[in-house]
């Protein structure tokens, strides 16, 4: 595997290239790195699930380069599904739609809706258009991370989840570090309102203004075949704890105006919400890369942007569970 920092054209066509060869080639987006694979190749696809040791009934995203290939991959759009992409495409969401025939139960996981997305990172389009021109039609990516674990925001952080299960010919594109930070929004429109299944940088009200329709924000309830929506994901290898005090030995994530206790290892102070959305996979990380075996997170208050943040931290959380032994 090579990976490849500030890309030429050249070398987004010869990722192209290797995308249409049936290899993986992990990409910036502005949400988070993706593992891509030619979504129309069965076997590419499938190595997308070993390389992750993702179960393969959970489907995949996948990446169109314009709004203009929609109808490729998907029928019976609705109106506000339309009134959503004009708005927000490129950018950090992803509509589920009725699949047409060229999005088969490999990417599906055998349903018969298809998660669609026009990422807005420079480097994605680029790919996406060359994958375009060499006669592609859209490219299945994931989060570029092993199953359960913390989304890469980094090139480096991609090498570390994976480099060592791809092979020569994969690439890792370099692209900085993703400006939003965490994954995109993902909104159900097979219904007459849209339902958002997780949430993150498109908010609900911003959702909603677009399409002028009252939508659905589902939480966990819905029973649907998508690992970001399982309750133990988005884990480091230290246990994540919420809103607890850190006692010394302990990492800390928290807002700029908490302050640090004394022993305790400050691993971010984002500003922002805005921040803390771009910081906080990296400071899961660098947690673990401190051998830090627990991390107290004081998530961020309000509405949108921090509530698609208290929704990944939950998650970690309960990702502690996985430490514990279950009875299967
Ligand atoms: O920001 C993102 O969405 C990133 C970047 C790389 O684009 N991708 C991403 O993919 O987060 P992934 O596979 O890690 O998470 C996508 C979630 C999964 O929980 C998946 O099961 C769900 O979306 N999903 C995909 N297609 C679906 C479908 N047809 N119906 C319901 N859920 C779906
Ligand atoms: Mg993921």
């Amino acid at each position: 595997m090579e990976i490849i920092s500030n890309p030429t054209q050249d070398d987004i066509k010869k990722a192209a290239k290797a995308l249409k060869d049936g290899h993986l080639v992990a990409f910036p987006t502005e949400t988070v790195y993706g593992l891509g694979a030619d979504a129309t190749n069965e076997k590419a696809v499938s190595r997308i699930y070993s390389v992750k040791g993702r179960p393969t009934d959970h489907p995949l995203i996948v990446h169109i380069s314009s709004t203009n290939q929609l109808d490729k991959w998907a029928i019976d759009i609705p109106q506000f599904a339309f009134k959503l992409a004009n708005e927000f495409w490129p950018g950090p969401m992803t509509l589920i739609l009725k699949r047409s025939n060229l999005a088969k139960d490999f990417i599906t996981g055998s349903q018969n809706n298809v998660g669609v997305r026009v990422p807005v990172h420079p480097t994605a389009l680029a790919l996406l258009a060359k994958f375009d021109e060499a006669g592609g039609y859209g490219v299945a990516a994931p989060s570029a991370n092993r199953f359960g674990a913390v989304s890469p925001t980094t090139s480096a952080a991609v090498d570390e989840e994976l480099g060592d299960y791809l092979e020569r010919e994969d690439l890792i594109l370099d692209g900085g570090q993703s400006q939003v930070g965490i994954e995109s929004t993902i909104i159900d429109c097979t219904n007459s309102v849209p339902k958002v299944l997780r949430p993150g940088a498109i908010t609900l009200d911003m959702i909603e203004t677009v399409t002028t329709l009252k939508s659905i924000s589902s939480g966990n309830e819905i029973k649907i075949k998508a690992s970001g929506l399982l309750d133990s994901h988005y884990s480091p290898k230290a246990i994540v704890v919420l809103n607890s005090l850190p006692i010394p030995g302990d990492g800390f994530i928290a807002l700029e105006h908490i302050s640090t206790p004394n022993g305790v290892t400050r691993l971010a102070s984002p500003k922002n919400i805005e921040q803390y959305a771009k910081k906080l996979y990296l400071a899961l990380r660098s947690g673990d890369q401190h051998g830090i075996k627990r991390i107290v997170v004081i998530p961020p208050e309000g509405d949108g942007l921090a509530e698609a943040i208290r929704d990944r931290l939950s998650k970690s959380e309960s990702g502690n569970l996985n430490e514990l032994p279950t009875l299967e």
